[in-house]
């Protein structure tokens, strides 16, 4: 891995063993980009990369010359103005009403390591080498403004993470309207682009469209990333499959409003952008201050989706979670949430406890309700303390301690941002809430958003949180958030700042949870938003785990954990097993393929499990004996997508431990088809050297080569429900002595 500075043509290359980044210092000042994709050994020169020549109405810069023309050029963060007509990367409104800049190459630092962003989530190293981070001061010298372009290439992946900061050294007040995180232009237009789109409880579909002249591209506006559009696009070659071909993965570590988009222009030339979404969002700068955006990781892959999604997963779970659960193995949970909803009594979630407990669950979560005066969702949110002793005898304390005493961790659900009007801090500080002044608030859920731009709420609702989690013996939180955000106004900032709401809440929410997580260090944190609205890179950067979907039905969670895996490690995905019919679909699926599903991911319950049969319970203490034993397999291995459950007849995929000599493959079928064709998975990620027993089975053993290649028979009557609709398995699989030759 290096970064070179070639002095004499100005060009700049990134490269690792796998991937190659250039750019180059334009003819006008400004930053070009030559090159970027599989790597390509060290020249000083690349110049011929920057391709130019006389067309007619192009804008050039200077009389007399035809060769360089930024809008047939590969720009590396496009400004408005100077003749590149495609989207910009940023917007800089100037005092006398001009948009148009010129930020040119001043000087740059190259250094080992990758610095922390102050406020924000990011990228992280551990050691030094472990990365190589260039940061390019260009100058508006009219302005005295600098734009700093931060670019870090990692040793051990394909991955170069971006960031811009603003920094005002001038004299007057420039306000930024626009500032992405990265903008890159590609040579060509010969992608399709896939994006994670989806609505509550069907997050993430993968949806893939052929780019076309023009802009496409995704948002949210919601105030956070959403269940509509993920913060992630990827494009693909046509060819590209799950395991070859070209792919890349622009993903951004941000969890408010976003955008993404490519624009292809006349000349089959593509502009990908990334960063926060410009609507809503005008950051004022006075006289030294600056302006840092979030970070976009940007996967380069030559072996397709899957390679893409690996280096998501080994990145994100190593170096964007943190803290001590990062490696943790994650304890199975049982949530009282669909049992009982908000209304309960202690006795019946002490006997959802000891029932888990008896079949190894290790967490009892107290969802919604606990709090003030909460029996549905009209009141309560805010109240941050127990005033039902109806439902809590002896507070959240005393419950603890008996759920403690059953020998099981204790977790709890908050909704940190949120207010009810019904609520004693509604009825105290009704300012405190975003909304514009003589205007109604709209509520969604019967609630509100908290003005979290403002210091002073974010720290009121910090301590009454650090009292509940000082005195009981909580080890788990649920951070849950059930709106978007409408009315974005804050009382708290002056007319002319209402353009940072957006943003400054996302940084409120961020500070809330550093706070928390630097006095409660040894408490795992779950995010969730109504399921997965928040399932964001941010996010994880706090909460090494999400609620993914308020949809827990098994068919429906094939598809919706399959979208996720495109980004996210199965360390981070919550999956809970509940009961059927299930309550958001009425769907009945053996208990059996709802475990199956759910173990590829973090294991949870979500049910009243005295309701359940003996058989089932039986059934349940094996699920969990099983999570035990694989779960640091399914945190650590290599996750592989092999049967696309959205092509409708099965879904199929499997974990491998990085040694390979483990495995575990989950087969799902999702209707039954009368005389239907024999079926065969191909695995994939095996050693094709080594010998696989399936199933603890040693009277037979299966090459790698085999398993991969000729691939796996599925006998429909091994399934569970014996090829029924809905009938699935986990096939285990080990190495045992011997080598193929
Ligand atoms: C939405 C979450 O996704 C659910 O799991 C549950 O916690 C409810 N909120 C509680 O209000």
């Amino acid at each position: 891995m290096a970064i070179i500075f070639s002095e004499q043509t100005r060009e700049f290359h990134l490269f690792n063993h796998q991937i190659s980044y250039i750019m180059k210092v334009l003819p006008n000042g400004q930053m070009g980009n030559l090159y970027y994709g599989k790597k390509i050994k060290h020249k000083n020169n690349y110049s011929y990369l920057l391709e130019g020549g006389h067309r007619s109405l192009a804008v050039y810069c200077e009389e007399n010359e035809y060769f360089f023309s930024p809008q047939y050029t590969r720009m590396e963060y496009p400004c408005t103005g100077m003749g590149d007509f495609r989207e910009p990367a940023f917007e800089l409104l100037q005092e006398n009403g001009s948009r148009i800049t010129n930020f040119q190459y001043q000087s740059h630092i190259i250094y080992k390591g990758k610095n922390r962003l102050s406020g924000l989530p990011a990228l992280y190293v551990e050691d030094e080498d472990e990365a190589e981070t260039i940061e390019i001061t260009l100058t508006d010298s009219l302005l005295k403004v600098d734009c700093i372009l931060q670019y870090s290439i990692f040793r051990d992946y394909p991955v170069i993470a971006r960031s811009v900061k603003f920094y005002n050294h001038g004299n007057e007040k420039v306000t930024l309207d626009r500032v992405l995180s990265a903008s890159i232009d590609l040579p060509d237009a010969e992608y399709e682009m896939i994006q994670l789109s989806g609505a509550w409880a069907r997050e993430r579909d993968v949806i893939c469209r052929k780019l076309n002249v023009g802009v496409q591209g995704i948002n949210s506006r919601r105030g956070i990333s959403s269940a509509e559009q993920n913060p992630f696009i990827a494009l693909k070659r046509p060819e590209t499959n799950e395991f070859s071909g070209e792919a890349i993965g622009f993903s951004l570590i941000y969890s408010g409003n976003h955008m993404e988009s490519v624009e292809v222009d006349t000349c089959n030339m593509s502009r990908i952008q990334i960063g926060i979404h410009p609507e809503g969002f005008s950051w004022l700068l006075k006289p030294e201050e600056s302006f840092q955006s979030p970070e976009a990781v940007l996967v380069y892959s030559d072996q397709g989706m899957n390679g893409m999604s690996q280096t998501f997963h080994r990145i994100y779970r190593s170096r964007l979670v943190r803290g001590l659960w990062r490696d943790r193995e994650r304890p199975i949970l049982i949530n009282n949430w669909e049992a009982t909803g908000p209304q309960f009594t202690e006795r019946q979630v002490l006997d959802i406890a000891s029932t888990a407990k008896k079949m190894g669950i290790e967490l009892f979560v107290l969802d919604d309700g606990w709090f003030g005066k909460r029996d549905d969702d009209k009141s309560g949110l805010g109240d941050w303390y127990v005033t039902d002793y109806d439902k809590l005898p002896e507070g959240i304390e005393g419950l603890a301690k008996k759920i403690n005493a059953m020998g099981m961790d204790f977790g709890l659900w908050f909704e940190p941002e949120m207010i009810n009007k019904d609520s004693d801090l509604f009825r105290e500080h009704s300012d405190w809430i975003l909304s514009a002044p003589g205007r109604k608030a709209s509520p969604s859920r019967n609630q509100y958003v908290l003005d979290f731009t403002s210091e002073k709420v974010v720290e009121y609702i910090y301590n009454l949180m650090e009292r509940v989690l000082m005195n009981a013996p909580i080890t788990y939180v649920k951070w849950d958030m059930n709106r978007y955000l409408s009315e974005v106004y804050s009382t708290a900032h002056k007319a002319g700042e209402q353009g940072k709401v957006f943003h400054k809440y996302i940084l409120g929410v961020y500070r809330l949870y550093e706070l928390l997580i630097e006095k409660f260090p040894e408490v795992l944190f779950e995010s969730c938003s109504s399921g997965g609205a928040r399932f964001d890179p941010g996010m994880l950067y706090y909460a090494p785990q999400t609620w993914t979907s308020d949809n827990t039905d098994a068919i429906e969670r094939i598809k919706i954990q399959y979208g996720t895996s495109f980004v996210y490690p199965l360390s981070s995905i919550g999956a809970h097993v509940s009961e059927v019919p299930n309550q958001q679909v009425g769907r009945v699926t053996p208990l059996e393929t709802r475990g199956n599903v759910a173990q590829f991911g973090m294991l949870g319950y979500e049910l009243d499990l005295q309701r359940l049969t003996e058989r089932e319970r039986q059934i349940i203490k094996e699920q969990v004996e099983f999570h035990k034993k694989y779960r640091k397999l399914i945190m650590s291995g290599d996750f592989y997508r092999l049967q696309n459950p959205f092509e409708g007849k099965a879904g199929a995929w499997m974990v491998v431990s990085q040694d390979k000599n483990e495995a575990f493959v989950g087969f799902y079928k999702i209707l039954s088809i009368a005389n239907e064709e024999w079926i065969r998975l191909k695995l994939t990620g095996l050693d094709e050297n080594k010998r696989y027993i399936l199933d603890e089975d040693e009277s037979e053993w299966f090459g790698g080569d085999e398993l991969m290649h000729a691939g796996m028979v599925i006998c429909k009557e091994d399934l569970c429900g014996r090829g029924r609709d809905f009938s699935s398995r986990i096939y285990r699989l080990k190495s045992c002595m011997g080598q193929e030759g």
